[in-house]
């Protein structure tokens, strides 16, 4: 158990339905110092307002990236209460990607009992439209004011959150994306597996050229061979081949997906086979080709379940680009978003306890 002092509470943030992902916060924030090596002596935290944070530029984080964070959500319940999806999942990643950046590794329970306390003195945020929910975003940073790269020895770990509708558009609304064999986001014995700033600011000029061809996202293939896809920029990746629910193999190199861990678990429950293997980039284009693979989306907590209606293609950066259409229905992967959603807001239960109650 923890001490958490709590500020005053402010009303809830006003907010437009479906606001662009990630820019409207609720009010407060939680923040925990602590030491890189201290003991549980340390674990004391308070909720504060958001604007009453400093954020000084000789800190460490800001030159080397020494960081980690999380991404979950919270939902409005069906009884009206509200409730994290997978928090435990969340926590345990969190601690592993501390220890790969050589920070506190915070033990879960700690983390549990802020997430939760945090999360219910905002809940009057979470918001009640469809298709809604309030994203919980923990991070933990190097704090050192000190500009020489190497581990601090200062921490802060942080929850925020902030209101979320839809990523890419509307419900149901498909996603195009790139794929080009000079794109890199991740290597073997790197940090692919690690939810740590240098992945996504390596995926930012790809994100960008991406962009330029009318693509939401990239979908990044390995770093060896330029073959076998890993995953886009911030979602795994599935396809459908007939009863098959298909999905790169955690190899390192990709982000162990708590939603794309949720998909496997109940492809059985639709009447699907969830199959992890090696995914050749030339064999999906042949599948998809020939309609042996039907559908193909993203999968992630921001993203939920988007599906990928156009694959742009090129070899090379400066080569000619190809353009792979994919069927214009993408009817089990909106069964898997309808599902996923009942779960997550308490109409259907899960297979396990998914839901963390606040
Ligand atoms: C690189 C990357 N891959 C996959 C995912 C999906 O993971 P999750 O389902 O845990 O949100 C995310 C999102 O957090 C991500 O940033």
């Amino acid at each position: 158990m923890i001490r958490i002092t709590k500020s005053e509470k402010l009303p809830p943030v006003q907010y437009t339905p479906n606001p662009l992902f990630g820019t409207v916060f609720a009010p407060h924030v939680l923040r925990m110092d602590l030491t890189l090596d201290g003991g549980p002596a340390e674990f004391e935290a308070r909720i504060m307002l958001l604007t009453d944070e400093p954020f000084p530029c000789t800190s460490s984080v800001l030159h080397y990236g020494q960081s980690v964070f999380e991404g979950m959500k919270a939902y409005k319940q069906k009884d009206g209460g509200v409730a994290i999806f997978r928090a435990d999942l969340h926590a345990k990643r969190f601690r592993n990607s501390a220890k790969r950046m050589v920070l506190r590794e915070i033990p879960e329970e700690i983390f549990l009992q802020c997430l939760k306390e945090y999360t219910a003195f905002v809940a009057d945020n979470v918001p009640g439209e469809p298709d809604h929910s309030l994203y919980l975003r923990p991070l933990l940073m190097a704090a050192d004011r000190k500009i020489k790269v190497g581990a601090a020895k200062k921490n802060i770990f942080y929850i925020m959150s902030s209101i979320a509708g839809g990523y890419f558009g509307k419900k149901g609304e498909r996603a195009r994306v790139m794929v080009c064999r000079d794109f890199v986001r991740a290597f073997p014995n790197g940090l692919g597996e690690v939810k740590t700033a240098a992945n996504y600011a390596a995926s930012i000029w790809p994100q960008r050229l991406a962009a330029q061809k009318e693509c939401n996202q990239v979908l990044f293939l390995d770093a060896v061979e330029h073959e076998y896809i890993d995953e886009l920029g911030g979602m795994n990746f599935f396809a459908i081949r007939g009863k098959d629910l298909v999905t790169p193999a955690l190899n390192g190199c990709i982000l162990n997906g708590v939603t794309r861990r949720s998909l496997l678990d109940l492809a059985p429950s639709m009447g699907l086979n969830p199959v992890e293997t090696r995914m050749s980039f030339s064999e999906l284009r042949a599948d998809i080709e020939h309609g042996r693979i039907t559908e193909v989306f993203a999968c992630g907590t921001a993203a939920i379940v988007s599906p990928i209606g156009e694959i742009y293609y090129q070899e090379k950066l400066d080569s000619h680009g190809d353009l792979l259409r994919l069927p214009p229905e993408s009817k089990v992967a909106m069964a898997i978003y309808e599902k996923l959603g009942k779960i997550q807001r308490g109409y259907e239960s899960a297979p396990g306890n998914w839901l963390l109650k606040v």
